[in-house]
């Protein structure tokens, strides 16, 4: 164990750990952009700039590892400072117009700005901005150049999290770019699956289906496991009560998924408003599917499944359960076609 002190307070860490990390065991949140919780620090965007007892210059905290007895200020004049001009100097790159900018309340960027009293519209540097390169080809995701920051995790989410390889940055200095496969998102191996929108702090990257659905502050927040498969990924639906609709899915940190989705899971959530649900049981009738009373369909198959069973026996029963269900669903057609039925005739479609 390594013993040092930050911002006063006396920490123990492991050796290897970080000063973030070991300030955050501390209680002492140190902001951070590029920093991706779990993957190799990437020092890339220098917000997380803190003071170490006679080093040089300020240090990142993110990837500069604890030493024994050092002295480390997290919040000191010059760490402000420095961070100040780090926000200018990001924000005078680009063009965040957070008036329209659908990332408005969710935006790292924005909170940071605001926290430090940086305002967009009063920077010191005037140059020269970013390209203003907006990809809208893809079915799902929108990449605004304009509002990148270059802090590399949404590279770091595909290429390591995701593990797809479509991201990456490209050029070099001012002409820096994040390309995917060289190409527009559609024309690229990209499969969707949204993880580089999660992971992105400014709106540099957002789901085109949410555009114009509502700010971030006025929609409910509702917890819940993905319907589309049996891994029964943890995700927290994005909801406009107002005209009750789901407006955006985003991963939730924990098991199994760790905010990770798949396409289906973080994009196809219209479904539940579908016309094209069919929300009451139908019996077929003289070749026509009819809808029907719950007690009807129940006394029907009920009745058929007894003349089948009598008939044939419970091994000409079999059934199939379904991965869109909940486990105790499942759990109970199993039961019913053992106990109930008596056979060993049951399966499930392991995935959809
Ligand atoms: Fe440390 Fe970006 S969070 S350099």
């Amino acid at each position: 164990m390594v013993k040092l002190t930050i911002d006063g307070i006396k920490v123990e860490a492991k050796s290897g750990d970080t000063i973030l990390s070991a300030a955050k065991k501390a209680g002492i949140q140190i902001p951070t952009l590029c920093h991706v919780k779990g993957l190799p620090a990437q020092g890339a965007c220098r917000i997380c700039l803190v003071e170490v007892e006679g080093a040089r210059g300020l240090m990142a905290a993110c990837s500069t590892p604890v030493v024994a007895d050092s002295v480390v200020e997290t919040s000191s004049e010059k760490v402000i400072k420095a961070r100040k001009l780090v926000l200018e100097l990001l924000l005078s790159e680009g063009d965040h117009d957070c008036i329209i900018c659908e990332a408005n309340g969710d935006c790292k960027l924005q909170k940071m700005a605001y926290e430090y009293g940086v305002s967009n519209t009063d920077l010191k540097y005037k140059g020269e901005k970013r390209a203003a390169v907006k990809d809208t080809s893809s079915r799902f995701i929108i990449r605004d150049g304009t509002k990148c920051i270059l802090c590399n995790k949404c590279v770091l989410a595909c290429n390591s999290r995701g593990v797809h390889g479509i991201l990456y940055k490209n050029e070099r200095g001012f002409s820096s770019k994040i390309v995917s496969d060289d190409c527009e998102l559609s024309d690229s191996g990209c499969v969707y699956c949204g993880e580089c929108i999660q992971v992105c702090p400014t709106g540099a990257l957002y789901e085109k289906k949410r555009v114009g659905k509502g700010r971030s502050w006025e929609l409910d927040k509702v917890d819940t496991t993905c319907p589309y498969c049996g891994v029964g990924c943890q995700l927290t639906v994005h909801v406009d009560s107002k005209n009750n609709r789901p407006v955006k899915v985003t991963g939730r940190y924990t098991t199994p998924n760790e905010g990770m989705l798949c396409v289906k899971g973080r994009f196809a959530y219209d479904f539940p408003l579908s016309d094209k649900r069919i929300t009451s049981p139908m019996i077929k009738k003289n070749g026509e599917h009819v809808q029907v009373s719950w007690d009807e369909a129940l006394d029907y198959t009920a009745g058929r499944l007894k003349e089948i069973i009598e008939k044939h026996g419970p091994d000409s029963y079999a059934g199939v359960s379904c991965a869109r269900s909940t486990n105790e669903n499942n759990y109970a057609a199993m039961k019913f076609a053992r106990a109930a039925i008596g056979t060993n005739n049951i399966d499930h479609c392991a995935r959809t």
